[in-house]
């Protein structure tokens, strides 16, 4: 493959995404392409400490709009030290978490300026945008009751997030390339719609 290609995985909370981009990875390894899979916040030296400050730390009184700088100086470092090369030499890069989330969950859940959460993301993303967005779906409820030991993002109120999934909903009707699938059936069946609209796309890449 010439053109790399980029997937992300999105959804709230228990949705499933960690365990179906490391599952759509080795599937992607298995049919032969080079693939990199990263998730963000993380996929950096820079990522990982800032996700332990977004996530652990409960002390530091941080804002949504001081989540935002810290998401998006993570991004930044993603997407020039990790997406574009890995892009640019043509391989598949599987996101776990990238733009989308911060739109939802400091914009449209947290409150801050959606033009401004816009802006900020077109510059730390230097214009990339995915190809393909897989956006897994349940109800709030169901998605927090799989959470083990949440973190401090998991931590805040159910209202915010019902914010969080009615976003994503906004966005899923805004954006021709983000797929919503519903993550209540096994995993496996979940998985191989995954695989289906994947398949679709990466026939279009090729072509
Ligand atoms: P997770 O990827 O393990 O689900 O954890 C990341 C948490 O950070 C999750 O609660 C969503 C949140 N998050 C944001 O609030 N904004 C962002 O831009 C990203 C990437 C994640």
């Amino acid at each position: 493959m010439r053109r790399g290609l980029l997937i992300t995985l999105e959804g709230p909370e228990g949705c499933g995404k960690s365990t179906h981009s490391r599952r759509l990875a080795r599937w992607l390894k298995g049919r032969g392409f080079s693939v990199v899979l990263t998730r963000e916040p993380g996929g950096t030296p820079l990522g990982r400490k800032l996700r332990s400050i977004l996530l652990d730390q409960e002390s530091l009184g941080l804002t949504p709009w001081m989540e935002l700088l810290l998401y998006e100086a993570s991004r930044a470092a993603l997407v020039s030290g990790v997406i574009l090369p890995a892009l640019k030499a043509g391989k598949v890069v599987v996101v776990d978490r990238f733009q989308d989330s911060t739109w939802v969950y400091q914009g449209w859940a947290g409150g801050v300026d959606l033009e401004g959460v816009e802006r900020l993301g077109r510059a730390a993303c230097q214009g990339l945008e995915p190809h393909l967005t897989i956006l897994l779906d349940l109800p709030v409820s169901r998605g927090l009751s799989r959470v083990a030991r949440p973190n401090r993002m998991e931590r805040k109120p159910v209202a915010f997030h019902r914010k969080v999934r009615q976003g994503y909903g906004v966005l899923a009707r805004r954006h021709r390339r983000i797929r919503v699938i519903r993550t209540e059936a096994p995993v496996g069946e979940v998985q191989e719609k995954i695989r289906q609209v994947v398949e679709r796309v990466l026939k279009i890449n090729r072509e």
